[in-house]
């Protein structure tokens, strides 16, 4: 990964690159415990899995060496609270999904949000309104994909917020998960 990641200041919150908090140990025990026992981030993300700490210490490390990762902070009056994660990923299986919608060598990646705290507080909408503006208007991706399931109301609604268009449907063990794009021309920033 060639980029050079900058932190991202918004109104209530602030990206901070994963780089540059590093292998922070309480923020590695708080993200286990969000992976683990918060049943709206497990039912969102479609996540089964159970994570030990040398398991999060490895997708630290992808997140570190591979992708575009932030924590997002909220800004409270006591300092900066880690209260999710954004990300966009630029190769891998995520990506193949949608290998019939680009040409290879565009600039394209598959976004990824969580909010283990904070949530429906329209934190999220704000993190993923200042994280895809940097990626497209600063960084240079052309298009920027992501899915959710119809039944998660409030990603669906951010998606639609931000100028995610529908591409296709898939469904996975009865669950309905939608495909969708963003690009420069489509996002809202308002
Ligand atoms: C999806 C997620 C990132 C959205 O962020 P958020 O801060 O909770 O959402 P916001 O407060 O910005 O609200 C976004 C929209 O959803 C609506 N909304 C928020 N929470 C809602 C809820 N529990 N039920 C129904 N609608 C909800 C808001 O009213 C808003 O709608 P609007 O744009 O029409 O005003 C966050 O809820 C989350 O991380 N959930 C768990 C993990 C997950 O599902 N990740 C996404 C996988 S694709």
């Amino acid at each position: 990964m060639n980029y050079k990641l900058t932190r991202l200041d918004g109104e209530h919150i602030v990206l901070v690159p994963t780089g540059e908090i590093g292998y922070n140990k309480e923020l590695i025990e708080l993200y286990k415990n969000w992976l683990n026992t918060d049943q709206e981030v497990r039912k969102g993300l479609g996540d089964k899995n159970t994570y030990n700490y040398s398991d999060i210490i490895g997708l630290f490390d992808r997140y570190i060496r591979e992708e575009l990762h932030f924590f997002i902070y909220l800004k409270t009056s006591e300092g900066l609270k880690p209260i999710g994660d954004i990300s966009v990923v630029i190769r891998g299986n995520d990506l193949d999904s949608f290998s019939s919608y680009y040409n290879y060598g565009q600039g394209v990646g598959y976004f990824k949000i969580m909010l283990g705290e904070e949530r429906s507080k329209g934190y999220g909408t704000e993190a993923a309104r200042l994280f895809l503006a940097y990626l497209i208007d600063q960084l240079g991706f052309e298009k920027i994909f992501s899915s959710y399931y119809s039944d998660n109301t409030a990603s669906k609604k951010m998606h639609e917020r931000l100028g995610f268009r529908n591409l296709f449907k898939k469904n996975d063990e009865g669950r309905e998960e939608i495909f969708s794009e963003l690009t420069k021309k489509k996002m809202r920033k308002k």
